[in-house]
């Protein structure tokens, strides 16, 4: 038997899996790192932790199966999208990676919407958000002009730990799209946008597909990690995409709820010039040729976990999900938005934060954290509501993530979204993708298509209880007020945020 190994470098930790040929995930280890949060809105981490994090990982997973080392045909990786990490000449790196999730940028997006009216649109087909790479580029030029005028090359998160791990630079176009530097038509980094910005254009790393075979390991991580040498390595792809490539979101009509640090809504496209409102996000999947259209909430498992840490932190998750079962949905009247550290999707908002209304001297610690998971839930339903404005036909959703594993969100997700939703068996969300990618492109399977067929597999199926889709659906309605009539207290109380 043979394996593949997927590598998914997420927010909180790095989750590693190994994979065989019939698709049985045989073992998974998973490492964590530290969020590096200095100031409101500012969120960083340590490239060095994750390689460090990474090549542990691997080692784990290799020393539980030992017998297993001398197989792994390939390996590919997932990652966090958007944040920018800055190297100099002699690829050491200059500052702490700034994160999707980090929101100092509002006056360089409005910069850049400026400066570049409709072509920005024209090119890169989404609009500037603080997540994206090129404020952070921006930021640094003006805030960090020593370091600006050392940076020899930019990377993203995956492909920063996947050059550490093979000594070659690239980075595969889902990644790529999420940069604000891509021209997505023309699949090529856009020189228009380089030169307005003044940003050298060789600083944009190798472009590649994700499933593109870019090396192998280098000897001292082969040896340090148990893998025989020679293994292969691909690209790999943005979280997101690879998420959906795991959950088989690879044609038209299918749709994907991601619950991990953020939360995401995610829908095939064949449609390039579909008409998005909201600051839904259009990028490249991981999937050749094909694209991907999504919304995203900042704080989505960050909420649960921040609930957790607050009321119950010795508590497990499942406990603490246990205790919101007996909840009535509606959560006794109480109304949570998630806005931890502002919002994307719909409202692309660095000061905006979350909100707990209609507390009650009855409620306990089950009433708050049902009203957060609905809250997660709600926010989430936003974009679901701009897909099917933009005339998409949403009526089954695959769900991965913390969102799938407990059937009383996955119920909530049913009754909210109001489309069947689906749990897959054994999920091992975006890590999974990336096994695939390298399962394709070891060519164990002619396509991903093929792959998915032998790799994903059904395991529930939760409908929509009309009585609560329609109590949800007037909550839904009080839920999306919240933003509207609470911005300007949050602006004003931005200026006693200090820590
Ligand atoms: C997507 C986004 C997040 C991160 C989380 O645009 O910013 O979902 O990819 O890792």
């Amino acid at each position: 038997m043979k394996y593949v190994m997927g590598i998914d470098l997420g927010t909180s930790g790095v989750k590693a899996i190994l994979v065989d040929e019939d698709g049985k995930v045989c073992g998974e280890a998973t490492k964590p790192y530290r969020l590096i949060q200095d100031k409101p809105g500012y969120c960083e981490q340590n490239p060095e932790e994750w390689v460090e994090q990474t090549v542990a990982a691997m080692k784990e997973l290799m020393a539980r199966q030992p017998v297993l080392s001398k197989k792994v045909g390939g390996i590919s990786f997932s990652g966090q999208m958007h944040g920018l990490v800055l190297l100099n000449e002699s690829r050491e790196v200059l500052r702490p990676a700034i994160l999707w999730n980090d929101t100092r940028t509002t006056a360089q997006c409005i910069h850049i919407t400026n400066k570049l009216g409709e072509r920005l649109h024209q090119i890169t087909k989404n609009q500037a958000l603080e997540g994206f790479t090129l404020p952070k580029l921006l930021w640094v030029k003006e805030h960090e002009p020593e370091i600006d005028q050392q940076i020899n090359m930019f990377l993203l998160p995956k492909d920063y730990v996947r050059f550490r791990l093979t000594g070659s630079v690239h980075i595969d176009y889902s990644d790529a799209a999420g940069t604000l530097l891509l021209n997505i038509g023309d699949r090529a980094w856009s020189e228009e946008i380089c030169q307005v910005f003044d940003i050298p254009f060789h600083i944009c790393p190798p472009l590649v597909s994700s499933e593109d075979e870019v090396g192998t390991l280098l000897p001292h991580i082969a040896r340090e990690a148990g893998i025989e040498e020679g293994a292969k390595v691909f690209a790999g792809g943005a979280d997101n995409a690879c998420g959906a490539i795991g959950a088989g979101i690879l044609s038209s009509g299918r749709t994907l709820c991601s619950i991990g640090t953020s939360g995401v809504i995610l829908s095939y496209e064949e449609d390039h010039e579909r008409a998005l409102q909201g600051n839904l996000h259009l990028f490249h999947h991981a999937k050749k040729d094909a694209l991907y259209t999504m919304g995203v909430t900042l704080s989505a498992g960050y909420s649960l976990n921040w609930v957790k840490h607050l009321l119950s932190p010795e508590e497990s998750f499942q406990s603490l999900l246990e205790g919101a079962v007996d909840v009535a949905p509606g959560a006794n009247g109480l109304l949570f938005t998630p806005y931890l550290v502002g919002e994307r999707t719909p409202h692309a908002d660095s000061i905006i934060r979350g909100s707990l209304i209609g507390l009650d001297s009855r409620h306990e610690r089950a009433h708050v954290v049902r009203a957060v998971l609905e809250g997660i839930t709600f926010s989430l339903n936003e974009s679901i509501a701009l897909f099917r404005q933009a005339g998409k036909h949403i009526d089954s959703i695959v769900s991965i993530g913390g969102g799938a594993r407990s059937r009383t969100w996955l119920q909530m997700q049913a009754d909210i979204f109001q489309a069947e939703v689906i749990q897959l068996d054994n999920e091992q969300g975006p890590a999974l993708g990336a096994a695939m990618l390298a399962a394709v492109g070891c060519g164990w399977y002619p396509s991903l298509e093929a792959c998915a067929d032998q790799f994903i597999h059904q395991a529930g199926v939760y409908e929509p209880e009309q009585k609560h889709a329609n109590l949800y659906a007037d909550l839904f309605h009080l839920y999306q007020q919240i933003y509207t009539q609470t911005r300007d207290i949050h602006a004003g109380l931005a200026q006693y945020r200090s820590i």
